[in-house]
């Protein structure tokens, strides 16, 4: 039979309409962060600003210890100090167990000031100075070795002071679904680990109860930490088995992802960051596979981004409106890539902090630097805004407030809000007085000025 005729229709794209994930127009405003109002904080505290919640960050670790607490008899968090080392945020996760994990001679110094023992500090990073290893030794610091370089420096220092301390070495598995981080340590499956403790035995200065790895970042695959821990798990063993080596803790590193969204994450990280319980269950799984019965080392995680980033949130203030040339809408808001640098790597989930009204279209973010690099954030779906509105960037508490530049603008302040909903600064801005308390004139300038 002949088949019937059917009118051709075009069907206008209907951005802003439902998707897989929804409709757009479901965006919800956020207008209060751990129970007080966007508008109280920024009434007190200014705009830009970096809200933290202290309950949220209690809830990851706890959490984190707990899934820990299910699968292994001794283990420890070390708060990786360089992921956020403001006191406050430290002093929260120290007053809940954690370690110190810091990778050079600053971070260090901040560590033992805020009170945190040697002996709970865990020292990696490839830049470790002869002062810094120094102090690490008088204050018994856990030093882990990336080079042979350091490895001889740490023996030289350690003779000065006639200590013969226990060490860590950190080893790179190169063999895993991850991007390769193969700068730091020394890898696993060239023999270069086995000639380190070769070197470090011979040396005769050092003695190694330690192994130490760290995959890389924001790693959205559990598996990668059961291969890991299953390699880390048979080298313990043939070094204890070959070489007379007794390794009494493994030392994952961190690498867990928080909520995020990469930029070239296609499902959003809400819905795909796997939960802390799956990662330690990988853990567990590669490790029990390489003891085999046997008991287990003290286990060390260095968990940074995976606790930290959810509990941050940047409040941003709407400066202007305009249309791009290509019919876009762009707003124009007071925080920028210099505060917010990990707009480089995510799609950071951006909300209306007041209820909006009016048709959802795509919007790009962009912040008040005068650099075309400033975009906060691209083709988000977005309701019309007016200059005062308030927004607020979801998850932006890992690496902001350590990597943020001074550029253009300054800094802003850093608040925390508590569970019993009070809030305080835990950082004040920085203004242009705090900049030129930093500089000098030389004399000869002074004088021509004069
Ligand atoms: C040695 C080491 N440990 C821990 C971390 C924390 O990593 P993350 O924030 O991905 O958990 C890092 C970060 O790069 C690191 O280099």
């Amino acid at each position: 039979m002949k088949p019937r005729y059917e009118r051709p229709v075009i069907v206008r794209h209907a951005l802003g309409g439902w998707d897989k994930f929804g409709a757009a127009s479901a965006l919800r405003p956020v207008t209060q962060l751990g129970h007080v109002p966007v508008a109280d904080l920024v009434a007190t505290y200014g705009s830009p600003l970096f809200v933290f919640n202290e309950q949220v960050l209690r809830n990851r670790v706890r959490e984190l210890r707990e899934q820990l607490a299910r699968r292994f008899s001794d283990f420890t968090i070390a708060w990786s100090y360089k992921t956020n080392y403001l006191g406050a945020i430290c002093s929260v996760f120290h007053q809940e167990g954690a370690w110190a994990e810091v990778v050079s001679g600053f971070e260090l110094e901040k560590a033992l000031r805020s009170g945190v023992p040697g002996p709970q500090i865990i020292f990696n990073g490839p830049g470790k100075s002869a002062q810094d290893i120094e102090q690490a030794l008088r204050e018994n610091v856990r030093l882990n070795i990336d080079h042979l370089d350091e490895l001889a420096l740490i023996e030289r220092v350690a003779e000065q002071l006639g200590v013969t301390p226990q060490v860590g070495i950190r080893v790179n598995v190169s063999d895993l679904p991850v991007d390769k981080w193969d700068r730091f340590g020394f890898t696993l499956e060239n023999g270069r680990a086995l000639q380190a403790v070769r070197r470090l035995q011979r040396g005769g200065r050092l003695e190694l109860t330690g192994l130490h790895c760290h995959i890389g970042t924001f790693i959205l695959d559990p598996n990668a930490y059961r291969l890991q821990a299953l390699a880390l798990a048979r080298f313990a063993h043939e070094l204890e088995r070959d070489h007379d080596v007794h390794i009494d803790s493994i030392d994952l590193g961190g690498g867990f992802a928080s909520h995020n969204t990469l930029l070239q994450q296609y499902l959003p990280g809400e819905e795909v960051t796997p939960s802390l319980g799956q990662y330690v269950e990988a853990m567990a799984e590669g490790l029990d596979e390489g003891y085999q019965g046997a008991t287990l080392p003290r286990i060390v995680l260095e968990t940074g981004r995976g606790l930290v980033d959810d509990a941050g949130t940047l409040i941003a203030t709407v400066l202007a409106n305009k249309r791009l040339v290509d019919g876009r809408r762009a707003v124009v808001i007071d925080a920028g890539v210099n505060i917010l640098p990990t707009a480089w790597w995510y799609r950071h989930a951006v909300y209306p902090a007041q209820p909006t009204r009016g048709v959802s279209e795509p919007t790009v973010f962009f912040g008040p630097l005068c650099m075309n690099i400033d975009v906060i954030r691209q083709g988000v779906m977005f309701p019309p805004l007016q200059p005062g509105d308030r927004v607020v960037i979801a998850h932006t508490g890992a690496y902001n407030v350590t990597q943020w530049q001074q550029f253009i603008t300054a800094r802003p302040n850093v608040v925390m809000v508590s569970p019993t909903r009070e809030h305080s600064l835990i950082r004040r801005a920085e203004t242009v007085d705090t900049l030129l308390a930093q500089e000098e004139m030389p004399q000869w300038l002074e004088r021509h000025s004069h």
